[in-house]
């Protein structure tokens, strides 16, 4: 009945056993606990897990790539899921916030007097100012770390990069936070060069590494999503990343908006149905003959089967339904799909949690526990 999810796919020289993938999620877990996690969703029958935001640059916050202890939390991420015949990707970013300008907002956030929602906003104002000022040499230096760091990535046991399409390659290829008059900036072509330049990059240290690409497309009337691709743009961005090397696109909404655009509950006035961005996934389809994973309110495995029996996507990543339930795929191989636990996008545990530096969870677990 669900022969397609249950099918082997060609991801753009990746061989997955089924079209189910862990979509990028920080997770806020202590690192020991990461590992088991990964663990458990890949024994619960994801084809892959893609590890959130791994940083192209040496980092102070959280694990490196470029550390010893950091090489060593991602080679066990790696060999936890290989453990379990999974396939393991490491989605590549660059963050976009101006350190320096966040310094003034710490003695608020430290006192209280501006709680975490007060503070993404005020980030967000200082996003477009960074871009636009950041010195060519330290824009090379970055686009080159994204080839430094898949390589590493690959030492450490990954199987396949993403590149962070969202943060700072999102935020060069938008009209809104770009506003340079050089040749980052200006027309598309302009605005796609940080992204194909860090494309390349990967493609130049790994000529045969499967690269994913997290387009994020931005859309007006109404307006969605502030960094990413317009999506009358795409026809400009799409055949320049393909080029550059991407062997997949990985296609979501924008974003610096409100978190809970691009993690819509239920009750969104715009994106609370099944499948919510699939929408751009069909632009997308009409670019490119690369292969199109969806992410976005993913839940419903008829609906899914839909999805990919008729060719609109070729595979699907979950975060949070894979959240509530980590054994979703197995379950549907296994024909026990009314025992899935159905994530009812509410948002509470696992964005909430996020949100409250306490981890990331879910209703279920809570009332497993009780
Ligand atoms: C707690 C949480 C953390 C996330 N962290 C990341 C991340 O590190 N990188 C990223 O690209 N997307 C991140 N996302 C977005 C997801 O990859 C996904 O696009 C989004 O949740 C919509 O899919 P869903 O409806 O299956 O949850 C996160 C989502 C959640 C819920
Ligand atoms: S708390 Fe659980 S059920 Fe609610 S949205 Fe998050 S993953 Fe889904």
């Amino acid at each position: 009945m669900y022969e397609t999810i249950c099918s082997p796919l060609n991801y753009g020289g990746l061989v997955l056993k089924n079209r189910v993938i862990f979509a990028p999620t920080s997770m806020g877990l202590p690192q020991e606990e990461q590992a088991a996690y990964y663990k458990r969703l890949a024994a619960g029958g994801a084809a892959m897990i893609i590890v959130g935001d791994v940083p192209v640059l040496p980092s102070k916050f959280g694990p490196s790539l470029y550390s010893k202890k950091g090489f060593a939390y991602y080679k066990a991420l790696a060999d936890a899921v290989h453990s379990e015949g999974g396939k393991i990707c490491a989605q590549l970013h660059q963050s976009d916030s101006d350190l320096k300008a966040m310094l003034k907002y710490i003695p608020g956030v430290l006192t209280k007097r501006i709680s975490m929602e007060e503070l993404r906003p005020l980030l967000n104002q200082q996003v477009g100012p960074y871009i636009t000022g950041l010195p060519v040499e330290k824009i090379h230096k970055i686009t080159e770390a994204f080839g430094t760091a898949a390589e590493l990535a690959v030492k450490a046991g990954f199987d396949m990069v993403q590149v962070h399409g969202d943060r700072m390659c999102g935020s060069f290829s938008s009209e809104v936070f770009n506003q340079r008059t050089d040749a980052y900036g200006g027309s598309a072509t302009n605005r796609a060069r940080f992204a194909v330049e860090a494309v390349s990059a990967v493609r130049r240290h790994l000529p045969d590494i499967p690269i994913d690409y997290k387009l994020a497309v931005r859309q007006e009337n109404p307006h969605y999503g502030n960094a990413g691709v317009l999506e009358e743009e795409l026809p400009v961005f799409v055949p320049l990343l393909e080029g550059a090397g991407v062997t997949s696109f990985h296609v979501t909404l924008a974003n610096h908006g409100e978190l809970s655009d691009t993690i819509p509950p239920r009750n969104h006035p715009e994106f609370g149905a099944e499948g919510c961005f699939l929408k751009f996934c069909d632009q997308v389809r009409k670019l490119t003959h690369c292969p199109i994973c969806g992410v976005g309110g993913l839940t419903d495995p008829d609906f899914i089967e839909e999805q990919l029996r008729s060719g609109r996507i070729d595979c699907v990543a979950m975060s949070r339904q894979l959240i509530a339930d980590p054994a979703w795929a197995q379950k549907v191989q296994e024909g026990r799909t009314s025992e899935i636990r159905r994530c009812v996008r509410c948002n509470k545990e696992c964005l909430g949690g996020m949100m409250a530096h306490r981890g990331v969870h879910c209703i279920y677990d809570r009332k497993e526990n009780q």
